[in-house]
Parts: C-alpha cells; sequence; structure tokens
C-alpha cells in the first residue's frame, strides 16, 4: 500500500481538501501511475456539486499524465518508465458495441478492480474512473496510453479529457471535412479544441460563438475565422450571414445548454450535422417542432468523450503537436499546486482561464 497526498470532495458542495490516501498495489491488469500534472475540468467542479452521482467522498482529477511506477500481472501495453496520458475509456472488448467494431462507444469501459481509500479505509469514488489530484493513482492498464514522451506534461495532460472531447467532436463525431463551415457554441477548453479540430480537418469558416469577448478573441488564436457574442448579437443570423444565408455544415454545441442547443440547431445547414459534446444537467428539456427535425434532414449527434480511441488518438494528436501541424500549448493558461484546485474552479466560473493545470514536483 502506498500513500499519496490528493484532492478528495467529502461532500456536496463542500470546499475541496488535501489530505493522504491509500493506494494499494496495482493488481493484475493495473498499473500505478506516478502523476506529472492534471488539468481542473469542469467536470471535477460537477462531481464536487453532486451533479454527476452521490458516491461521495471523490478522489477528483482525471485530465492528466505521468509516469508508470509499478505495473500489475499480466500486463503488456506499458512498463514501468513510460510516459503516459491516462483515459476514462478503455474498452472491453467484449462488449455488444466493441464486438461491432465500435470500441469508442464501449458500454464496459474497463477501470482498476481495486479501490483506494481515506486513512480510516472509506472507499473513495474516482472522478471519471481516474482521480489523478493525487501524487499516484491507480488505473485499469487500459486507461494509461503511452505517448512522445517529448511532449510538455501538462498540454498532454489536457489531451486525456477536454482536449480530446473537442477535438474528437469535430473529428470523429461532426465528420467535418475539406471546405466545410463549422459554427462552434461555447469557447472554453472544449469548444476551442473543436475549432482546432475543424481547421485540422479542413474546414473554411470556423464561425465562434460565446458571451465572454475574452474568450472569443482566444478563439480567434485557436483558428476562428469569424466570431459573434450572443449577448450581443443573434448567433443564427449572424452564422447564415457568413454562410450565404444557408447556416453551417456542422454546428458543435460545447456548452451543455437548451439555449445553446436550439441556436446550433437552426444555425445549422439544411442536411447538416449538430454535435452535442456540451453535458446539460439532468433537469434541462428542450421544446423543438418536429416538423424541423424532419425538414431541416442531417443528424443530431451526441459526442461522448469525442468518441475517440484513446490508443489510437493519443499518440496521434500528440504527434500533430510536435509536428507544428496543431498548437496544443494554448490551452494551458496557469500551472498551479495541489492546494489551489478550489481556487482554479472559481477561475474556471468567473471564466478566467481556459484551464488551470496542477502540477506535481
Ligand atoms: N461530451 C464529453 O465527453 C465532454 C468531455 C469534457 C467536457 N464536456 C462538457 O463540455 C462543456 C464545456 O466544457 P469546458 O471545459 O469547455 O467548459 P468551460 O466552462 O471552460 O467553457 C464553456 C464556455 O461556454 C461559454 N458559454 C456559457 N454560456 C453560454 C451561452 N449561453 N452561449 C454561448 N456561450 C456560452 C462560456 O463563456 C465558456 O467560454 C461542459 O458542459 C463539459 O462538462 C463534455
Ligand atoms: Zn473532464
Ligand atoms: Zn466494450
Amino acid at each position: 500500500m502506498h500513500k499519496s497526498k490528493a484532492v478528495i470532495a467529502r461532500d456536496k458542495g463542500k470546499t475541496v481538501e488535501v489530505i493522504e490516501i491509500a493506494v494499494p498495489e496495482p493488481g493484475p491488469n493495473e498499473v500505478l501511475v506516478t502523476i506529472k500534472s492534471c488539468g481542473v475540468c469542469h467536470t471535477d467542479l460537477h462531481y464536487r456539486e453532486g451533479a454527476i452521482n452521490d458516491d461521495f467522498p471523490f478522489l477528483l482529477g482525471h485530465e492528466a499524465s505521468g509516469y508508470i511506477k509499478e505495473v500489475g500481472e499480466a500486463v503488456t501495453n506499458v512498463s514501468v518508465g513510460d510516459f503516459v496520458i491516462i483515459a476514462w475509456r478503455s474498452p472491453c472488448g467484449l462488449c455488444r458495441s466493441c464486438v461491432k467494431g465500435k470500441p469508442w462507444y464501449c458500454f464496459d469501459s474497463r477501470n482498476a478492480v481495486q479501490d483506494m481509500s481515506l486513512a480510516d479505509g472509506t472507499i473513495l469514488s474516482p472522478a471519471l474512473g481516474i482521480g489523478a489530484f493525487s501524487e499516484l493513482t491507480l488505473v485499469d492498464a487500459g486507461q494509461a496510453i503511452k505517448v512522445n514522451p517529448s511532449v510538455n506534461p501538462n498540454t498532454a495532460s489536457l489531451l486525456g479529457c477536454g482536449v480530446m472531447a473537442g477535438l474528437g467532436a469535430a473529428i470523429n463525431t461532426g465528420s467535418v471535412a475539406m471546405g466545410d463551415s463549422v459554427a462552434v457554441f461555447g469557447c472554453g477548453g472544449v469548444g476551442n479544441a473543436a475549432i482546432v479540430g475543424s481547421k485540422l480537418a479542413g474546414a473554411q469558416d470556423v464561425i465562434a460563438v460565446d458571451i465572454d469577448d475574452k474568450k472569443l478573441e482566444w478563439a480567434k488564436e485557436f483558428g476562428a475565422t469569424h466570431t459573434v457574442n450572443s449577448l450581443n448579437n443573434d448567433p443564427v443570423d449572424f452564422i447564415r450571414s457568413v454562410t450565404d444565408g444557408n447556416g453551417a455544415d456542422v454546428t458543435i454545441e460545447a456548452v451543455g445548454n437548451p439555449k445553446t442547443y436550439e441556436q446550433a440547431f437552426y444555425a445549422r445547414d439544411h442536411a447538416g450535422v449538430l454535435v452535442l459534446v456540451g453535458v446539460p444537467d439532468p433537469a434541462m428539456n428542450i421544446n423543438l417542432p418536429l416538423i424541423e427535425i424532419f425538414g431541416r434532414g442531417g443528424s443530431l449527434k451526441s459526442s461522448w468523450y469525442g468518441d475517440c480511441l484513446p490508443s489510437r488518438d493519443f499518440p496521434k494528436y500528440i504527434d500533430l503537436h510536435l509536428d507544428g501541424r496543431i498548437n496544443l500549448d494554448k490551452f494551458v493558461t496557469e500551472t498551479i499546486s495541489l492546494s489551489e484546485v478550489e481556487s482554479a474552479f472559481h477561475k474556471m466560473e468567473t471564466g478566467e482561464v481556459l484551464r488551470s493545470v496542477v502540477v506535481f514536483e
């Protein structure tokens, strides 16, 4: 058993705590990872607010990279010392989706079998089966994805969740193609990654929509060709005006809100694709005329983790970044210590940062 300093959420809405936890030695198919850095994602805050489930206490953090410290029996994909990004999807290979050849939808994704716990033995629920605001974490070997170790680990960490979700929403779910027009609603970490993904796929016009001018400035730096502040302008009219009156081929909702979903629905060209990557609150509803859903054709899709296959996608995007084809460094706004996670939540809520990244020495 190892001891590790970690950030936990003990109760709904309560300030997070830095405490010492117990992490077991890896068993069969498990690996122990020394965390190098871990991004602060909106989903950690959702856990803390009790918006995901009630399985408190949570071991927070799930956007991480680090080095393999120990491997359990039967682990073949990584060895001690490898630099890895931790994924929250480790396809089982056996469920009905894996068997159909679509492991990116895996319905029985693997996590570590053993539990991490508080000093008194209380079992912790690791956020998204990871729990990486911790010096050490225990995951399924399939969650540890080896990538080129020359990448900045702070940048690499972000590919573990938000950046992958955005890139994949555009490339895997939206199938953005050469010359397409794309509109992205919400330009946080996920939305800006969708902008980067759209450009990489060859999109011609990329329209960024947000209610915060600073976010729109950042969106331009990530490659948006047009921006619109939807507090002052109707984004649907604006998107039509820059797409010959037609609407965008692909619209991507990266907020998780019925209003922006509706805007993304109407800002889409006939037979276009709408991708929902923002996570709505369970109480939210949407009301759309069925005739509009029929008459506009195309598809309305949801994107879980950018429909990514981590073992295929993480090494690829890190290599594209190292080759200078995309720039993922700009997603890191600041680096912080483990004790600053609570204040990073506030900065995220007030829109001061794209990503704060906890760095372990
Ligand atoms: N589907 C997935 O697998 C997946 C993975 C990671 C994150 N997410 C979700 O994606 C969403 C975005 O995550 P993030 O980390 O980028 O969050 P974020 O808070 O950094 O960004 C949200 C952005 O939306 C903007 N916004 C808020 N209300 C708006 C409105 N009415 N119109 C336009 N813009 C508005 C904000 O100004 C901000 O720039 C969250 O819901 C998150 O939970 C989904
Ligand atoms: Zn996340
Ligand atoms: Zn499966």
